[in-house]
């Protein structure tokens, strides 16, 4: 009798197209649109396998399995998910389901794991069939004993193969939903390299593993793992990571810890992992262009302010760069570091919702001036509201005027109340105001700004921020780094 198949999806491309697939390998082969429906056509047809789709309206391909095998246990079951839902996938392993595919896949695929599931429901069902002969049969039966016995020895030892078969599978899954999960949507693409290449490696059994990535049209190594090693040099494997047709780098495992090599199958897994890999690159490629589309649009806004005014020339550059000196003096972490530089950038941004008259004023401003001057700091942080990823630098921008003693503003917040970064910008921004020309001043030079700072360094900015800032370069040519607790 031929073996059959009942296919269960709500994509009737995909449904249409593993019908024709497998009909043609000579199949019995039924589809079914939902799971209520293939549940009905369970009560009054027979079928060695379900195929189902996890997710589904209606009812989820897991309740559909568990449901179809309290009609026939006996029934083998295989999982269509995609990346986004490995998490259920393994789950799914765990509780029962014979093996699962990932969508999109290859048409190979899909026979191998039909092929590997109809193989295991075979073994299981042999042994099954053995222990029941064996509790028939009589003890008296020495021989015909001895030879179930051995029998299901055998049996036995094919159960257990296939049972580390499937734990190897659920580790894969479980590096394939490491993969996905993290996603490498942040700037950090290297860190997420290193964390997914890791995972692999750990869940594979791999000594050591590099990931290449594309650069001028040559592989570089972007990324390793472990210690390479003389053995390793023997056994490894190498996939391809692909965007689209175009090879964008390439990921190599090698020197697998334990006995017994690479075990067959691995490379399908792999190829599920280097996807997951190359499109995250892609995604993160991606993000990143369109951030730096979208900082480069806020800059100009900026520039353009600058641009009217020749005393505010550079400021925004200029309060970056000292900010920056000043993070590295205190051995600030990269990602403070770039928080710091949108902000330094955009700190004034909002002032181009302040009207020219106000802005360009000569003179001092009268009080109800300076109340709409200091709204700059509101509108720039409704301004990058928008730019999710200048989350960050929205409540330094806000908080560059707070003062150390409480009484600056929006929100005259005081001492360590005021965002960390906003206290430097504030001494940078400061520093550059200083030692710059304006119309109704001129510029103080170095050693007079310094003697500001230290003056206002307690109630106007953070002594240790203004510390820091004096030891810098930027003010003092012989500089060195400095921790601040
Ligand atoms: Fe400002």
């Amino acid at each position: 009798m031929r073996e059959s198949i009942l296919i269960v999806d709500d994509e009737p491309r995909i449904r249409e197209l593993m019908l024709e697939i497998l009909e043609s390998d000579g199949f019995r082969v039924v589809a079914c649109e939902s799971g209520p429906r293939a549940l009905e056509r369970l009560r009054r047809d027979s079928f060695q396998l379900i195929l189902t789709d996890l997710m589904m309206p209606g009812m989820d391909g897991l309740t559909l399995v568990r449901k179809a095998r309290a009609l026939d246990p006996t029934l083998a079951a295989v999982i269509l998910t995609g990346h986004a839902s490995t998490d259920s996938a393994v789950s799914a392993l765990r509780s029962g389901v014979d093996d699962y595919l990932v969508k999109p896949f290859e048409v190979d695929e899909l026979r191998e794991v039909i092929r590997r599931t109809f193989e295991r429901q075979r073994e299981r069902l042999a042994s099954e069939e053995l222990l029941a002969m064996l509790g028939a049969a009589r003890p008296a039966d020495e021989s015909a004993s001895t030879t179930l016995h051995d029998r299901i020895r055998c049996a036995q030892a094919e159960l257990q193969a296939a049972e580390s078969k499937l734990h190897r599978r659920t580790r894969e899954l479980e590096v394939l939903r490491e993969i996905t999960r993290t996603g490498a949507y942040g700037y950090d693409l290297d860190g997420w390299l290193e964390h997914s290449l890791e995972a692999i490696c750990r869940g594979l059994d791999v000594a050591h593993g590099r990931i290449f990535l594309e650069d001028e049209g040559r592989l570089r190594v972007r990324v390793r793992f472990g210690a390479e090693s003389a053995s390793s040099a023997h056994e490894f494997v190498s996939v391809p990571l692909r965007a689209g047709n175009k090879s964008i780098g390439l990921l190599h495992l090698a020197g697998r810890n334990g006995a017994g090599g690479f075990p067959s199958g691995v490379a399908e897994a792999l190829a599920a992992m280097a996807g997951g890999i190359a499109a995250a690159i892609e995604n993160h490629r991606l993000v990143k262009c369109v951030r730096e589309t979208q900082l480069q649009a806020t800059y100009a806004l900026v520039q353009g302010m600058e641009a009217k005014d020749s005393y505010l020339r550079g400021h925004s550059d200029r309060v970056t760069r000292y900010a920056l000196d000043t993070a590295r003096a205190i051995g600030l972490p990269a990602e403070s570091q770039a928080v710091l530089r949108y902000a330094g950038q955009l700190h004034d941004v909002g002032k181009i919702g302040v009207p020219e008259a106000i802005l360009h004023k000569p003179g001092k401003l009268e009080p109800e001036e300076f109340e709409t001057l200091k709204t700059h700091v509101e509108i720039g942080a409704q301004i990058v509201k928008h730019l999710d990823f200048l989350g960050e630098a929205r409540p330094v921008i806000r908080h560059h005027h707070e003062r150390w003693d409480g009484k600056g503003y929006p929100a005259g917040l005081a001492g360590g109340e005021i965002p960390f970064l906003a206290t430097i910008i504030a001494v940078a921004d400061s520093y550059d105001a200083m030692t710059s020309d304006r119309r109704y001043r001129r510029a103080m030079n170095r050693d007079q700004a310094a003697s500001e700072l230290r003056r206002g360094a307690g109630s106007q900015w953070s002594p240790a921020i203004v510390d820091a800032f004096l030891r810098t370069s930027i003010v003092s040519p012989t500089a060195v780094p400095l921790e601040v607790a």
